[in-house]
């Protein structure tokens, strides 16, 4: 845990910025090749501490991963060689690695123990394990299951119809990845789409999956087969230089490899909306995953209201949004956003009190947050709680104070974007 101390000095932000890899598409490629038979290959993987815990515990599980910078490969004689792994199996901060992870070991041949950092330790895993146990998951776990530490004994699986109870692709996709080892058509309902990565995955691995109207269905026994997976960039990562952008003065900068995936872009619905200036260049280069350049400039923006089915569009997104928010003219609204207390830490009140130490008009509610703008930020000592996201919430606001910004503990940036400060560093004037 480092302290840091940032003095910018209200710069102006020109230049391009390539986005690093997506942190939800780098997970699953390593899963689905894991899962898979035979060679895969990842370009554009994203060397965030949340993948790699990733790729250590596939390792425990007897798979070959190799990893030459952002290129990963690999071999997998599929999930039934996979070895019972002699040490726990440690998921670090990454709530996308403990519960995918859930969903797959559930349904193998192996017996595995899985743990995290103290963050995961206070998240809920009956989410996951509930449904994985109504398929016959065999998982116990600390206050029955709703902790970590969690023992997994993989057994055979039926598969279900689930109804999720909140919008949730961590959920969804344990259930799709204990569906594929399950007898039977697994279904899960969804009243507010949550990303759908697994889907697209599932495909580009080879196996079919049925989508409509919010419901997925998946058969099981399907087979995967290895496959080429180019990694986007993460739009939770660029979110936080298009809302620099927009916030600097004179500013005007170029994100490439955008991931603009539609079940992920809420950000750009709300710039659009908050009359950010800002142009979009959709990429067609018929991958998985589609990705756009955008440019960002110095905008007035204008208070918004962000509610409903957009929430799960952009729910990483709101820490950065209610910075941009300080800077608008009116009142911006966020409701419907009480799942914002189970991320890594709780993001409603890490959010309100953090920016309110730097002068913002900020007000928690019981599912969001109501911000009045615009407010001239100052300096301050900000907590980050470990949360990766709120540090680089405050290091944005670090760029339009007066004075500095001192971040408790900047190393927890690392977990989904490690090249977070050389890349203030290129734009910064
Ligand atoms: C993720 C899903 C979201 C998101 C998280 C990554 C994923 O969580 O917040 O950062 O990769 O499936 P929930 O599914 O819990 O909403």
């Amino acid at each position: 845990m480092s302290e840091k101390e940032l003095q910018y000095s209200k710069p102006s932000l020109q230049g391009t910025i390539t986005i690093p890899g997506d942190k939800s598409v780098s997970h699953r490629s390593v899963m689905f090749g894991s899962i898979a038979t035979g060679r895969t290959t990842v370009s554009g993987f994203l060397l965030g501490e949340d993948c790699l815990s990733t790729i250590d515990c596939f390792r425990k599980l007897g798979v070959e991963i190799e990893v030459d910078g952002t290129n990963v490969t690999i071999n997998s004689a599929g999930i039934d060689a996979w070895q019972e792994p002699t040490e726990v199996l440690y998921t670090g901060n990454s709530g996308t690695t403990t519960r995918l992870m859930l969903g797959i070991l559930a349904g193998s041949s192996v017996h595995t123990v899985m743990t995290g950092d103290a963050s995961i330790g206070k998240r809920p895993m009956r989410r996951v394990i509930d449904p994985l146990r109504q398929m016959g998951a065999h998982i116990t776990g600390r206050a029955d299951g709703q902790y970590t530490p969690l023992a997994i004994q993989g057994t055979t699986l039926q598969a279900i119809d689930y109804q999720m109870p909140v919008a949730s692709a961590q959920v969804k996709s344990a259930i799709l990845l204990a569906g594929l080892r399950a007898e039977g058509t697994t279904i899960v309902r969804e009243t507010e789409v949550s990303r759908d990565h697994t889907e697209r995955m599932l495909r580009q691995f080879g196996a079919q999956v049925d989508v409509a109207d919010g419901v997925v269905s998946f058969k099981g026994g399907q087979t995967l087969t290895g496959t080429h997976v180019s990694v986007p960039g993460d739009i939770s990562s660029a979110a936080f230089f298009l809302a620099a952008g927009a916030i600097c003065r004179d500013s005007d900068i170029v994100l490439e490899n955008v991931g603009v995936n539609p079940t992920r872009d809420g950000m750009i619905e709300v710039l659009q909306n908050m009359n950010a200036a800002m142009t979009m260049e959709r990429e067609n280069d018929g991958g998985a995953e589609p990705t756009a350049t955008i440019r960002i400039q110095t905008s007035t923006l204008k208070g918004t209201t962000i509610e409903g089915a957009i929430i799960p569009r952009l729910i990483d997104e709101i820490p950065i949004i209610a910075l941009l928010a300080t800077q608008a003219n009116g009142k911006t609204i966020i409701k419907d956003a009480e799942e914002l207390k189970v991320k890594e830490t709780d993001r409603i009140t890490a959010v309100v009190d953090e920016l309110k130490k730097l002068g913002a008009n900020i007000e928690a509610t019981d599912d969001g947050m109501i911000i009045e703008g615009p407010t001239p930020l100052h300096g301050a000592n900000l907590k980050t709680y470990g949360d990766h996201r709120i540090g680089m919430m405050g290091a944005v606001a670090a760029l339009i104070t007066d004075g500095a910004v001192t971040l408790d503990d900047a190393d927890c940036i690392a977990v989904s974007y490690p090249e977070f400060f050389e890349h203030i560093e290129v734009v910064k004037k």
